[in-house]
């Protein structure tokens, strides 16, 4: 793989836990892989005064914590590459002094005016960093590129994200804006193109006439543990569903691209978002459960219930569990029933989608419920990475007994591999100017078009009951009324791929 062209990375939030925790880490295994530019600096930028040394020792902290092993010989000769500087985002000013940073930067290491700015900051200054930053010519492209990635969330519902959007239009172009996802820089999110689309056994199965639904399930273990404040304004609908769930909804209903090329593959994925029958307001009630974690005891350990967690207020009606049933209207997936959910505070950490297949259409042997054996490809995103098919096989012994068993593969199988972390891929991709994985605006609004109706009613109307569920529990128990089906419910994943059931790790 060519390396990226030699480049500097700004990153605004520097001081911020996303920068220690995953971008400096993400970039450190890239120095390792000997897959950063030749000359290329790291500019951290936020409001705190610090020196670069400083800057580099948290960094350094940050790597020792997040990265596991460090290379000694090389620990050094990267964080050398990290520099600081003080600038008040907030300030039109001040971003002067950054010009004139990067520009001695230049001069010093020979760099052209290749940059990207990384904003991972509060989203209030989604808007108004690139703005600054136009101001003072920095988005001018006349000695290089200039980037911009935005963290997610892009905007809080459909008009903030068109009116975030017209603002940044002013002064950049689209092929300027990476929206991050960093679900889509997962390994095995990617790979659900590579099983669909170069597997010729799945295909011909993956639509209406096979499969009878597909359910796919974010569930975490942890709280909202310091974020209450971020989270209390945003929920899991906004959090999960609407940016990382409805992109993996996408790669697993969009069309075959007719190539690997960007706009190739974001075309379809935008043509999957336009189709989504839009949620009418009568249908709510029965399309959408919300639920929020209440105190309960985990082996031994009280855990707090959300409404007491810092930042929440005590009478807050933010969904920490979201569940949804929705269809896709077009050829491929008319009628078959799509089911999201995602939840904080569940039995254990695991996202995944599983395909449904369709029952056989006779009922031949002596299966308890027929929906019992029905075939289920489970594309396991973390943790235990893999992919899973269950099927039904004779039960030794006298008569035709049927039992469901599975055919697993583990990416840990693959000995020589080791899984990147997403924002690896995202940081590479964006230094070399493909936007593949990043979200496409028109992808971003069809999104919040879709969930502006839940959103609304969630909001402004008292009737629809927000659930409560026992922290380590699966959510509200009524979730479970929302598949359809003779006696079908969601799967109960375990942290293994293979097992599952609703007790399996609490
Ligand atoms: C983030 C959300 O985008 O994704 C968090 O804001 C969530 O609330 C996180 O915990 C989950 O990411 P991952 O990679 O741990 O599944």
């Amino acid at each position: 793989m060519s390396k990226p062209d030699n480049q500097i990375l700004v990153i605004f939030g520097a001081s911020g836990d996303l920068t220690r925790r995953k971008l400096i880490p993400a970039l450190y295994s890239l120095e390792i892989q000997d897959l950063l530019p030749d000359k290329f600096a790291i500019v951290g930028v936020s409001r705190t005064q610090m020196t670069d040394v400083e800057f580099r020792n948290s960094m350094r902290d940050g790597v020792q914590k997040y990265s596991g092993d460090i290379d000694k010989s090389k620990i050094s000769s990267f964080l050398e590459k990290i520099y600081y500087q003080k600038v008040d985002a907030e300030e039109a000013s001040s971003y002067r002094i950054l010009a004139e940073k990067l520009s001695d930067l230049r001069k010093a290491m020979h760099i052209s005016g290749n940059t990207i700015f990384y904003l991972s900051t509060p989203p209030s200054l989604y808007g108004l960093i690139p703005q600054n930053l136009a101001k003072n010519y920095l988005n001018n492209q006349y000695d290089g590129w200039k980037r911009v990635i935005i963290e997610k969330p892009f905007g809080y519902d459909l008009q903030s994200a068109v009116e975030l959007n017209a603002s940044l239009e002013k002064d950049w172009h689209e092929d300027q804006l990476y929206r991050i996802d960093h679900y889509l820089g997962k390994e095995t999110v990617q790979n659900v193109l590579v099983t669909r689309f170069t597997n010729g056994i799945f295909e011909p199965l993956w639509n209406r006439n096979y499969v009878h639904h597909v359910e796919i399930t974010a569930a975490e273990s942890i709280g909202v543990e310091k974020r209450g404040g971020y989270y209390e304004g945003s929920g899991a609908l906004r959090d999960m569903i609407q940016n990382h769930l409805l992109q993996v909804v996408a790669l697993i209903a969009m069309e075959p691209p007719t190539s690997m090329q960007s706009d190739a593959i974001r075309n379809e994925t935008v043509k999957v978002f336009q189709s989504l029958r839009p949620f009418k307001e009568s249908e709510i009630i029965n399309s959408a459960i919300r639920g929020q974690y209440l105190a309960s005891r985990i082996k031994g350990e009280e855990i707090k219930g959300y409404r007491e967690e810092t930042g929440v207020d005590p009478d807050s009606k933010t969904e920490t569990y979201a569940a949804i049933k929705f269809y896709i209207d077009n050829w491929r997936w008319g009628g078959v029933p799509f089911y999201v959910r995602t939840g904080k505070q569940m039995p254990t950490r695991v996202s995944e989608a599983v395909i449904h297949f369709k029952p056989t259409p006779h009922y031949l042997f002596s299966q308890k419920d027929r929906f019992d054996t029905s075939n289920q490809l489970v594309i396991r995103i973390q943790p235990d990475e893999g992919i899973l098919l269950k099927f039904g096989m004779k039960t030794p012994g006298a008569g035709f007994d049927v039992q469901n068993v599975n055919m697993d593969f583990h990416y840990s199988d693959l000995s020589h591999q080791r899984i990147p972390d997403a924002y690896e891929r995202l940081l590479l991709d964006s230094m070399t100017g493909d936007s593949t994985l990043y979200a496409r605006n028109d992808a971003v609004m069809a999104t919040w078009k879709f969930l502006d109706p839940l959103l609304k009613a969630w909001k402004n109307d008292p009737s629809v009951p927000v659930y409560g569920y026992p922290a380590g529990t699966w959510g509200p128990e009524t979730a479970d009324d929302l598949i359809e089906g003779p006696g079908m419910t969601w799967r109960y994943p375990c942290k293994n791929l293979a097992d599952d059931g609703i007790y399996c790790e609490l």
